[in-house]
């Protein structure tokens, strides 16, 4: 009998900003989906550098968070054999494909971004041009792989939308160039709210560490932040429309254990707020446990950080390189080496 050939693996890019420490909302949303796909796919996964400058930082914290930023990728599961993992400004050609898909995009697209809105209303004195272009930057590093499948949380599909509309309207005047990607967000977790204040989404960038608890928050830090949450007036264990806290904590709960809403209802029926918050900082710990130790041993090694960041490079231009050169010769850039 012939063997069947073996498939060719679709792939995957997804990315996570370097621009504070990691929570438990780029956690849930993202990173453990990243981990659960990797055996399935092809996938390269960037930390974000470029991304991050489109709001100001401290330039050796930047550096420091990346080398952090790609351990958590690890500490969470990524292994680093079987992914390619890597630095995206040490790929140059996201910066280039950028360039021109900014020319294939127009300003009022730009203009209706959810988060463009939000972050220029947060950063008014810093309202800078890459902060309106970041979603073609986004659309760069996610066609460069010929992407299948992001996977990623609610608040990035926008961008997954826009980069859609891109890809097509590129492929329909030049044709077919790049993969038209799917976005994919996990059907728990794909959106934590703040725990300070639940209407809003769990950000990194908070300035207030009541607001998110960071995948490397030690054990007693995680279950003292999910005590003091804000919950709702009430004080029972259930969903509900005006209940943006509760929702939010058996959201959270039920990612981390893999229990139903009703499930959680059920057991913390007859119970309290204080019991059900103390529940949820317990099962929150016990999956951020093995990951900060792990990422404590990793961070230990720098040059071991350092040698997958130069293996990763390398991957990710092999392949970026292709689709750029494709790119170049299908607008009209002369060029003079093949590829
Ligand atoms: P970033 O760095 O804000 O977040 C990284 C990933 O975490 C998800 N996420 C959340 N999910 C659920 N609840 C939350 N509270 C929460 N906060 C963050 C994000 O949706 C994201 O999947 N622009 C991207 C980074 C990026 C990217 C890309 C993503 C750059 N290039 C290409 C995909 C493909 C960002 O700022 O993510």
């Amino acid at each position: 009998m012939n063997a069947q050939p073996e498939e060719k693996k679709k792939t995957i890019l997804s990315a996570a900003q370097p621009s504070g420490i990691l929570t438990i909302g780029n956690y849930l949303g993202a990173i453990r989906n990243w981990a659960l796909l990797q055996e399935r796919y092809d996938c390269y996964f960037c930390v974000a550098d470029l991304h991050a400058i489109t709001v100001r930082q401290v330039p050796a914290d930047l550096r420091r968070r990346t080398y952090e930023t790609l351990a958590i990728y690890i500490a969470c599961g990524l292994d680093p054999e079987k992914n390619h993992l890597f630095v995206q400004s040490q790929v140059p050609e996201h910066a280039q494909l950028a360039w021109i898909l900014d020319c294939y995009t127009q300003f009022g697209e730009l203009s209706r971004m959810t988060q463009f809105k939000d972050k220029s209303q947060k950063h008014a004195d810093n309202i800078n041009a890459g902060l309106f272009t970041y979603p073609t930057l986004m659309a760069a590093d996610i066609l460069l792989y010929q992407a299948d499948l992001v996977p990623v949380g609610q608040d990035q599909m926008q961008h997954i939308e826009l980069t859609r509309d891109i890809a097509t309207r590129f492929n329909n005047i030049y044709g077919p160039t790049f993969t038209v990607p799917e976005g994919f967000i996990p059907k728990t977790g794909a959106r934590v709210m703040s725990l300070a204040d639940p209407t809003k989404k769990m950000s990194k960038s908070d300035e207030n560490p009541r607001a998110w608890v960071s995948i490397l928050d030690p054990r007693d830090v995680v279950i003292k932040k999910f005590r003091s949450a804000v919950t709702d007036s009430g004080c029972e264990v259930r969903r509900g429309e005006d209940k943006p806290g509760i929702n939010n904590l058996i959201a959270i709960y039920c990612a981390f254990t893999g229990k139903t809403p009703e499930d959680a209802e059920k057991e913390f029926e007859g119970k309290g707020y204080g019991d059900f918050k103390a529940a949820v900082g317990e099962a929150a710990a016990d999956a951020l446990d093995p990951i900060r130790t792990e990422y404590a041993r990793l961070t230990a090694d720098k040059g071991y950080l350092e040698a997958l960041m130069k293996q990763g490079k390398e991957a990710a231009q092999r392949r970026a390189g292709r689709t750029l050169f494709k790119v170049m010769r299908k607008v009209g850039f002369a060029q003079t080496d093949g590829k």
